[in-house]
Order: C-alpha cells, then sequence, then structure tokens
C-alpha cells in the first residue's frame, strides 16, 4: 500500500528540471533569464531555512536569485524601499518578501504586498492577483495551493465534481486560496476554522482534505473517511525535534486513498510552484 504516499518531493523535482530545461530553450531562444528577489527581516530560524531552500532551487535551476536581509529593527520604510528598487530593475521578474514580519515593530504586512508590482508578485498575495483569483481570471497564484492543486492531480484528482472538499485553517496564504482553487474544479468545499464546532464530522464527510493550521496532529486518523485523499500543509516541531503536519499521518494512512507526508509533501512543491510564477513572470 505504500503507493498511497503522494510524493511531493519526487514530483516537485520532476518539476525543477522540466523549469530548467525549459530554461535552457528559453535562453536559446533569446528570452531574458528569469530573475527572483528574495527579501528576508529578521532572523526567524524557520523563515532562513525555507527562503535558503527557495534561493538553492533557483540556482539549481538556471534563474538568477538576488538576495537581501533585513535585521528585524529595519522598518517599514527601509523594507518598501527595497521592494521599490527590485519593483524597478528589469532584471528582476519576481519579488518575494518571506512572512511572516518580525512582530511587535511598526511592519503593516498589507502595504508591503501592496508595493510589490502585481506582475512581479510570485507569491499571488497582492490583493489585485488575490481578486483576480476569486473572479477565476489568470493572475499569479499563491504557490503553496498552486503545488496542492498539482499533487491532487497527480493523485487523479483533476476535477472534484461532486466530490467533498474540507479545508482546515483560513489564513490568506493557503486556507482562502485553496477553498477558491477547489470550487474551481468543482468541489464542495466547507472551510473549517478555530471556531468551527464540530470539526471531527466535517472530517469525517470529506473526500479531500486539507489541513492548514498549524496545530501538530490536530486531524485523528479515525476521522479520515475511507478512500478519502488527505493534503497535509503542515510543518509542526514537536516536542522532540522532528516535524510534524496538521494530520496524525500513521493513522491517517491507514484509510485514506492517498496522503502527502511531512516533511516530503506540500512544502516541495511550494518551491517549485514559485520556480514556476518567476519563469511566467519573467516570460509572459
Ligand atoms: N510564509 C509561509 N509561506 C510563505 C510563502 O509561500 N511565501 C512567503 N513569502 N512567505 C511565506
Amino acid at each position: 500500500m505504500e503507493n498511497q504516499i503522494l510524493d511531493g518531493k519526487a514530483l516537485s523535482l520532476r518539476i525543477r528540471e522540466e523549469i530548467r530545461l525549459e530554461i535552457l530553450t528559453g535562453l536559446a531562444e533569446g528570452k531574458p533569464r528569469p530573475g527572483l528577489a528574495t527579501i528576508l527581516v529578521g532572523q526567524d530560524p524557520a523563515s532562513e531555512v525555507y527562503v535558503r531552500n527557495k534561493r538553492r532551487a533557483c540556482e539549481a535551476a538556471g534563474l538568477v536569485n538576488e538576495h537581501i536581509e533585513l535585521p528585524a529593527d529595519a522598518g517599514q520604510q527601509q523594507l518598501l524601499q527595497q521592494v521599490q528598487a527590485y519593483n524597478e530593475d528589469p532584471a528582476i521578474h519576481g519579488i518575494l518578501v518571506q512572512l511572516p514580519l518580525p512582530k511587535g515593530l511598526d511592519y503593516d504586512e498589507n502595504q508591503v504586498l501592496k508595493t510589490i508590482l502585481p506582475e512581479k508578485d510570485v507569491d499571488g498575495f497582492h490583493p489585485l492577483n488575490q481578486g483576480a483569483l476569486m473572479q477565476g481570471n489568470l493572475a499569479p497564484r499563491p504557490c503553496t495551493p498552486k503545488g496542492i492543486m498539482v499533487l491532487l492531480k497527480e493523485a487523479g484528482l483533476e476535477d472534484l465534481s461532486g466530490k467533498k472538499a474540507v479545508v482546515v485553517g483560513r489564513s490568506n496564504i493557503v486556507g482562502k486560496p485553496i477553498a477558491l482553487m477547489l470550487l474551481e474544479r468543482n468541489a464542495t468545499v466547507t472551510i473549517c476554522h478555530s471556531r468551527t464546532k464540530d470539526l471531527e464530522a466535517e472530517i469525517k464527510s470529506a473526500d479531500v482534505v486539507v489541513a492548514a493550521v498549524g496545530v501538530p496532529q490536530l486531524v485523528r486518523g479515525e476521522w479520515i473517511r475511507p478512500g478519502a485523499t488527505v493534503i497535509d500543509v503542515g510543518i509542526n516541531r514537536g516536542a522532540d525535534g522532528k516535524l510534524v503536519g496538521d494530520v496524525d499521518f500513521e493513522t491517517a494512512k491507514k484509510t485514506a486513498r492517498k496522503i502527502t507526508p511531512v516533511p516530503g509533501g506540500v512544502g516541495p512543491m511550494t518551491i517549485a510552484m514559485l520556480l514556476r510564477n518567476t519563469v511566467e513572470a519573467a516570460w509572459n
């Protein structure tokens, strides 16, 4: 039953290799080399790891990566000036400000996201791009939900007509956009969150579960309907230092038809989609 594991690591490596080859072809045709700017503010250890992995993936696929690290107390103005500089830089096609910004200082995340030119917003977080998603229009889409949709397609779930999808979590980065994308594929979508009355009953009715709440192993394996597909977006560090998802993997994999592991499921797909969004921003 091992083929029930939805291996995001392997799939992302295939996609990254495709992108590397596309870039070689594009360069030979005279297209510009796609460039991604990454901005990291402060020293959050998890953010440092995520950004390092994104930068390495850029380099391996042949994208340009410009990277800036600002001290936690750099302040909103300095951050906005850096974003503006990349907005004006023709060699940079995508701009990524790693979130969350340091807490307790004067950062205004919404203003930062609004300052990135919508066409360079490879995270898909600009309000214009989020609005385009809501209207079903073409625009850069957030990388994690985009990667989840590729994983579902890989699991044979391209069309979700007649299927019930339950999303746990309502963030702007994952919960809300993935709900819209599932809806676009004709799923019947329920969004659950901390105030949901009976999470267990909701999950028990789901053909597709997307867990993106950041609560370690909140979703119990016994709640998974036999044959359901489970996408675990959570990356939590347990007391023993090991990474665990929002789903209790060991019990859930007994009933799920397909399930993503943590690590090695959704995380690597996010990076592959970031590269894809940057190539599209450069060439379209
Ligand atoms: N923090 C967690 N996920 C993401 C992401 O996809 N992009 C950025 N910029 N920050 C994040």
